[in-house]
This record gives structure tokens, sequence and C-alpha cells, in this order.
């Protein structure tokens, strides 16, 4: 989504601010099916089923990118000392009820697009994790996402594969 129009990033960096770009993306998205009522019921019902794919479905594999590939390597090959990672590993656990809450108000708008009022109730629950999420990104993107350069070049082209296979399960 970030990159519409170009080639899709292939080094580990790219890959993950493109994840990033697609977080901002369908967040924004949400907020701007809560709050524009125009909106007929086919574009509607279609952007939350596209909301509802990514954030059921993609941004738990973003976690999962960081949790189990891109995090255990900074900290095996000595780049990271861990503070900020245990932190940012918290921050994930914490975000798990943002995202079950704006999920859940997006399957009742799939389920009915016309409900005004399911749709204007997204609000919260989008914001409430935009909120939440827009710090997260930042502090990756500042104090994690720079070191990366620094791990080995055969370490980064098997990050590489992991998170391209994690999105072939
Ligand atoms: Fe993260
Ligand atoms: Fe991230």
């Amino acid at each position: 989504m970030l990159q519409l129009g170009k080639a899709p990033p292939n080094d580990l960096t790219g890959l993950l601010l493109a994840c990033h770009g697609n977080i901002r993306t369908f967040t924004a998205l949400a907020l701007t099916l809560a709050q524009r009522p125009t909106l007929n019921d086919a574009e509607a019902g279609d952007v939350a089923a596209r909301c509802l794919r990514y954030f059921r479905d993609g941004l738990p594999l973003h976690v999962e990118d960081e949790d189990a590939s891109v995090w255990p390597a900074l900290l095996r090959e000595g780049v990271e000392r861990g503070a900020v990672l245990e932190r940012l590993r918290a921050q994930h656990d914490e975000h798990h009820a943002a995202i079950a809450a704006l999920v859940d108000q997006l399957a009742a708008v799939v389920a009915a697009p016309g409900d005004r009022a399911a749709r204007t109730a997204l609000l919260g629950p989008a914001n409430a994790l935009k909120d939440a999420l827009e710090p997260h990104l930042l502090l990756e993107e500042r104090e994690v996402f720079p070191l990366l350069a620094r791990l080995p070049a055969e370490i980064q082209a098997r990050l590489v594969s992991e998170l391209r296979a994690r999105r072939q399960r």
C-alpha cells in the first residue's frame, strides 16, 4: 500500500517499513469508514472487509516477524542489549485488546454495512488503536530499525526469507 506503483521492497528494513505503512493505511481507512456516512453500503462493506482481513490476519504476521524473527536475531548477534526490545514486546501484548475491539466492530460492519451506527462505532476503537500504535511504530523506526544494517548480510537475508515464508503459510 505504501509502495503503491513501486516494486515491493526486498530488503529487511524496507519490508518492515512497508508493514508499518500498511498499519497506518488501514488504521486511517477504518477512521474514514467511521466518519464518512456518505459511503454507500457496498463501499462501506468492501472497506470494512479489507480492514477486517488486515487487522485479523495481516497485522499479527508483522508482530510475529518482530517477536519471533527480528528481535531474537538482534539479541543473538549482540546488536541490541534488549531493554528496548522487551518494551516493544510488552507493547505488542498490550495492543491485543485494542486490536480485538477494532476487529469485532469491523466484523459488525461487514455483517451489516448499512448500519450507520455500527460504522460510527468504529471511531472509538480505531482511534484507540491509532493512539496505541503510533508511538510504538515511531519507537521501532527511530531506535531499532536503524540497527538492522549492523546485522551480517546473511542474517538479514535469512530474516527476509522467514518474513516471506510466514506470508505463504
Ligand atoms: Fe512492533
Ligand atoms: Fe513494527
